[in-house]
């Protein structure tokens, strides 16, 4: 924890409240009804009772352990072909394209990757889990805190509009979302940004999405038109190549783009947003053994084509490339996720040469946590080898993972993460709520009140959701808004770079 001079702390927090109250929550416009119903799951929860088949199914492989060890060093490919491995198997899965698919490359080329299997169940272009459909809300797999309340995203919006007065005012700037999903946080923002003159002729959007089906929602959200008026070619997958594949104007004004990587994206001032983007790209998984740290594969079992977990007998590319850091690690699971740290990276350095802004939120931790690999199917805990493709697949994010991915030379200060419930308090969401309770209906307001509870509380969303905030290195006591506590005196954990 570091101390910042209360001179920055109150130039940050009244100019966030400036923002709030001038603009922002005198007027009432109000999006349609929340999902909030109960049984619909987030994935930040856990350890429902399915989680415990999970566990025991890591148990199963922790005691085999010392039997792959003892099989010579192949080749990893006709090492785990070998049919005396044996570890935990999940049950027959029913026969589906992309577990054919994935039998077929797992038979020819050996055990994959944790990291590989889960890029092909996400986002295989033909059969992927996001590639196809709607897997979001009530007839989904689960919800996620913009589909929960329009509060959420107006957040988002009101902090983008009090760091770009408070850095960039006047600049042209690119708002770019990383894995927008329904666009509804995009949407909200949008909104947000057309009740602010100075900064709603100054943006323009700019998704990164690399599905087709849900670029095609996300079009239908921000422009307002039906979904079956977007352009079929949206869609062309060889479309998608192109740089960007799609552009659009959104219904509050500004031009909307979309793009298949943040590679593609242009440089320039921008901002930087991603909510439960970075916990759905691949890890890889690594366990303690007696013999030293081993990857976690995924192979097919011999006996019934089942997909199983195995470990490789000894050092990987990933185990090479990726265990320096934990190698004192007192923990006996390990997740990393290169491509996460990748992104940041790259968000920094465009951030330290065009300047410019990232707010990053999803559920994670700050290294303490492993094994928290799961898959997501009908808003209930699944097991991630049985039907891929028809259940999402997540690992939580390792923030301080991401943190030492931010180099020295970027010329960038992290702040953060801190949890969803002290950044959303910070930056007056219990205003806003009072000021959308005083137009609600009846329905309305208890839509309000739970979509505020879930999160914002301590047992839902509130703390194993965090935020984490990239900025140039700017005056050196500045600290964003929402990272500053409302008492003055406290700040979130920061570290300049
Ligand atoms: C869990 S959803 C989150 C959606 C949205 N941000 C929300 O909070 O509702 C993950 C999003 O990231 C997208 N996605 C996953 N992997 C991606 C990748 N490698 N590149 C771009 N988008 C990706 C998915 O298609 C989806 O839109």
């Amino acid at each position: 924890m570091r101390r910042t001079t209360p001179v920055a702390i109150t130039t940050a927090c009244r100019t966030a409240s400036l923002v709030c109250s001038k603009t922002f929550h005198k007027d009432y416009v109000v999006r349609g009804r929340a999902e909030t119903d109960a049984n619909l799951i987030c994935r930040g929860f856990h350890l429902q009772p399915q989680c415990r088949q999970i566990h025991a199914c890591t148990y199963k492989y922790e005691r085999f352990h010392a039997k792959y060890n003892k099989c010579s060093q192949h080749t990893l490919g006709r090492m785990f072909s070998s049919s005396n491995i044996h570890c935990y198997s999940t049950k027959p899965a029913d026969v589906n394209p992309l577990l054919k698919h994935l039998q077929r490359r797992i038979k020819m080329a050996g055990p994959i990757t944790v990291a590989d299997y889960m890029k092909e169940v996400l986002t295989n272009s033909v059969s992927g889990y996001y590639m196809n459909r709607d897997v979001f809300g009530a007839a989904g797999d689960f919800i996620t805190s913009p589909e929960i309340s329009q509060m959420f995203g107006e957040v988002f919006g009101v902090w983008v509009v009090n760091e770009w007065l408070n850095h960039y005012d006047n600049q042209q700037i690119q708002i770019v979302e990383l894995g927008p999903g329904r666009g509804t946080l995009a949407d909200d923002m949008l909104r947000v940004f057309s009740q602010f003159p100075a900064i709603k002729d100054k943006i323009s959007v700019h998704l990164v999405e690399v599905s087709p089906a849900l670029s095609r929602m996300q079009a239908a959200k921000v422009t307002g038109r039906d979904i079956s008026d977007i352009d079929d070619k949206f869609v062309d997958t060889a479309e998608l190549r192109a740089e960007p594949y799609q552009q659009l104007p959104s219904k509050y004004g500004p031009l909307v783009s979309w793009y298949r990587s943040l590679a593609d994206v242009p440089h320039g001032l921008s901002c930087y947003v991603a909510h439960e983007f970075l916990d759905a790209l691949p890890i890889h998984k690594f366990h303690k053994t007696e013999h030293g740290w081993r990857e976690v594969l995924v192979d097919v079992d011999a006996a019934n084509d089942s997909l199983r977990f195995v470990l490789a007998p000894g050092p990987t590319p990933a185990s090479v490339a990726y265990l320096k850091s934990v190698q004192s690690s007192e923990k006996t699971n390990v997740e990393i996720c290169p491509s996460a740290g990748l992104i940041v990276q790259e968000i920094c350095q465009r951030i330290g040469q065009h300047g410019g802004l990232s707010l990053l939120a999803d559920y994670g931790h700050t290294g303490e946590k492993g094994g928290t690999f799961r898959a997501f199917k009908n808003h209930a805990l699944h097991d991630p080898l049985v039907d891929p493709g028809t259940a999402d697949l997540t690992a939580d994010v390792d923030f301080s993972y991401l943190k030492n991915m931010v180099s020295d030379n970027d010329g960038v200060s992290v702040f953060g993460p801190i949890t969803q419930a002290r950044f959303l308090s910070n930056m007056g969401i219990g205003l806003r709520l009072q000021t959308l309770l005083q137009n609600a209906s009846q329905d309305h307001w208890s839509d309000l009140v739970s979509g505020y509870k879930m999160l914002t509380s301590p047992e839902q969303m509130g703390e194993r959701f965090k935020f984490m905030s990239i900025l140039p290195k700017l005056r050196d006591a500045y600290v964003p808004a929402g990272f500053v506590d409302l008492d003055f005196n406290v700040v979130s954990d920061r570290q300049s770079k």
